[in-house]
């Protein structure tokens, strides 16, 4: 029932039907409230290849949009702002540290939204004394994680499990796991596009890019005239079947 309710709003702007002109519709959400996946997102079961890029796959579970990295698992998307081209996760399982030393961006169309800083992680079977900051989600009974800077000395009782890079904002003094990843992404053929107001839609690999507000569309390709040549085309033969 609910599921039928919101395939609905599933759909994507699709070069091959009129209506691709018509920008103004809803988005597909995973429930309502949740964020607006749009281009070059998708939803994997729901929406057609053509609806995003590859490694923007999107996924609905119990409402909650996630997204899956091979290198880690799958994290909660809370928010996307198209404009900024930010995306912010969160760990479902609440331990954005294991997210730092396992996640590898290398494959993925994403970069850290945040400037990065290494950080060691030192795995301690007795506590640091002062400025060291423990990780609660990671220690265990007995052990204890903590972040240091890569050049900072460590004792014996303590092992150094990885230096990764950071986002800066974590500050290894600040356990708070609530606090989301933040990702980017880019395209450079987009940036005229949507720093101008438009919306960047790709037909295969070419960059389309069209306006929602003036409803107008522009191509930054060659095709465009082909393209609506043949929408003329559909539209004359429409109006002279009806
Ligand atoms: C998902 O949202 C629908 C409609 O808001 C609600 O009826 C349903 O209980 C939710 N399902 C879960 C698993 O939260
Ligand atoms: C990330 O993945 C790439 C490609 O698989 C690999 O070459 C690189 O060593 C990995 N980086 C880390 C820090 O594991
Ligand atoms: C982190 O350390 C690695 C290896 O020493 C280095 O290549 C990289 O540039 C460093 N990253 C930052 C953000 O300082
Ligand atoms: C830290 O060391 C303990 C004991 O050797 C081990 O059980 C635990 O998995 C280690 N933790 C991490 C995060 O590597």
């Amino acid at each position: 029932m609910g599921a039928s309710l919101f395939s609905l709003l599933f759909f994507c702007i699709t070069l091959s039907r009129v209506e691709a002109f018509e920008a103004n519709r809803p988005p597909a959400k995973c429930s309502d409230g949740a964020v607006d996946i749009r281009f070059p997102f998708r939803v994997k079961s729901q929406q057609p290849q053509h609806c995003g890029r590859h490694g923007f796959e999107l996924d609905c579970r119990k409402n909650t949009t996630m997204i899956h990295f091979p290198s880690y698992g799958d994290l909660v998307v809370t928010s996307i702002s198209y404009d900024t081209k930010r995306v912010s996760l969160l760990d479902p399982r609440n331990c954005v540290h294991e997210v730092f030393l396992n996640l590898n961006l290398s494959l993925t169309p994403f970069n850290n939204y945040f400037v990065l800083k290494n950080y060691t992680y030192l795995n301690c079977s007795s506590t640091l004394s002062s400025h060291s900051s423990e990780i609660p989600c990671l220690s265990g009974e007995g052990n204890h994680v903590y972040t240091v800077e890569p050049s900072s000395p460590f004792p014996d009782s303590c092992t150094p499990i990885k230096t990764v890079s950071i986002p800066f904002p974590y500050s290894p003094y600040l356990s708070d796991n609530t606090f989301g990843l933040q990702l980017t992404w880019d395209f450079p053929e987009c940036n005229d596009c949507e720093g101008g107001g438009g919306q960047c839609i790709f037909q295969g690999e070419k960059p389309w890019c069209f306006y929602k507000s003036q409803k107008k569309s522009h191509a930054i390709t060659e095709g465009i005239h082909k393209l609506l040549y043949n929408l003329l085309h559909m539209f004359l033969s429409l109006m002279q079947q009806n």
